[in-house]
């Protein structure tokens, strides 16, 4: 098949896990005889500084105009300014929020031979296999209003939690459906005790629930599944929840992996490109130095292959790959004990490349 894909390497490791995945990609390509294209455009960071803004109208129109897009990471020490009118995450927030790509799939399954690199007990990161469904274009990200002002005797800030019904359900409908194709059990995670947005998040999902009579839905709060996430995290099947309730959980869930330079995430919407993207960040301490873990980003690639290109064989074969150079005991820096040789990012990749 013939597929348009732009890569977004971004700030910090971005440009290092981007070429990597790409370099896998092209073994996939090769492999089972595939046509893809590949543009690279700014985003964050590198954009700001190149046109004094993180998204321009030209990478949003690329991005919009492909299959998928595949981005790296944004931000970074240098734009970390907080009284900075530009930031290299509004690139990231209005490049969701343009695609529409309202849910953000991260799959958390640590690999068997990954346990010791966990903190948890491994006993207790047996049967792990849980989605987090986040939505990703509304709640406390987006909502208005936001301002900074002075106040008598000091400043005020504000930040505004919103969802409507709607943004509710059609996120709700993608984790029902999700469900259905796993062990059927959702969990949806909120703070219906103390916020309105989260009541009606509560309700919503409740009424949703109803035309899946096939799926198990159970509510928990916030903070007791932060809790839940390490004393019993096998019992997660699909959590769905909110956008910064989900930023929040899925850096504590990618703990389970062993490292969060494991983790995979997709962004779907109504139609239009996926958008895929590792769940770490541009980790400026170790950018440039050729060490970053590129698996969240290769898994991010399987993804794409899966919900954006349709290609099922293929998006198992970059998984059972990278599952296989694990198990044969590779590993990069995050990843490796104190016994052990790290690999660097090149060598991880060239593994996973040449077992394509
Ligand atoms: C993530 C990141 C982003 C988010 C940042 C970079 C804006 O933490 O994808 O989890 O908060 O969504
Ligand atoms: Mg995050």
């Amino acid at each position: 098949m013939k597929a348009n894909i732009v890569l977004l390497p971004g700030d910090g490791i971005g440009p290092e896990v981007i070429g990597a995945a790409r370099m896998v990609l092209e073994a996939v390509a090769a492999k089972y005889d595939h046509q893809f294209t590949y543009a690279e455009h700014l985003i964050g960071g590198c954009s700001i500084d190149a046109h004094g803004t993180a998204l321009t109208d030209e990478t949003f129109s690329a991005c919009e105009n492909s299959d998928a897009i595949l981005l790296g990471a944004v931000g970074g020490p240098k734009w970390d300014d907080p009284t900075a009118e530009v930031r290299p995450e509004q690139g990231l927030l209005a490049l969701r929020k343009g695609l529409g790509t309202f849910a953000n799939l991260r799959p958390v399954k640590p690999h068997p031979d990954l346990l010791d690199a966990s903190p948890l007990r491994p006993e207790r990161l047996d049967g792990v296999d849980f989605v987090v469904v986040r939505e990703l274009t509304g709640g406390i990200y987006f909502g208005e209003p936001r301002a900074r002002k002075s106040i008598a005797g000091g400043v005020q800030a504000i930040d505004t939690m919103s969802y409507t019904d709607g943004e509710i359900r059609r996120v709700a409908h993608l984790a029902f459906k999700l469900a259905r194709g796993r062990r059927g059990k959702v969990n949806s995670v909120d703070k219906a005790n103390v916020l309105e947005s989260s009541r009606l998040w509560r309700q919503t999902v409740t009424e949703v629930a109803a035309e899946y009579p096939d799926v198990e839905l159970e509510h928990t709060l916030v903070d007791a599944a932060a809790m839940y996430l390490i004393q019993r995290p096998a019992s997660f099947d699909v959590m769905l929840t909110a956008n910064m309730f989900g930023d929040i959980l899925t850096d504590e869930a990618s703990v389970l992996t062993g490292s969060m330079g494991n983790l995979p995430s997709a962004s779907l919407g109504e139609g239009g490109p996926g958008l895929y993207e590792p769940i770490h960040g541009s980790a400026p301490d170790i950018a440039g130095q050729g060490v970053a873990n590129p698996i969240g980003t290769i898994l991010s690639m399987a993804m794409m292959l899966r919900y954006s290109l349709q290609l099922e064989d293929e998006a198992q074969a970059v998984e059972n790959t990278v599952d296989a150079v694990l198990s044969a005991g590779h590993r990069t820096k995050d990843l490796a004990g104190v016994e052990e040789t790290a690999l660097n990012t090149e060598e991880m990749t060239e593994l996973i490349v040449d077992q394509i």
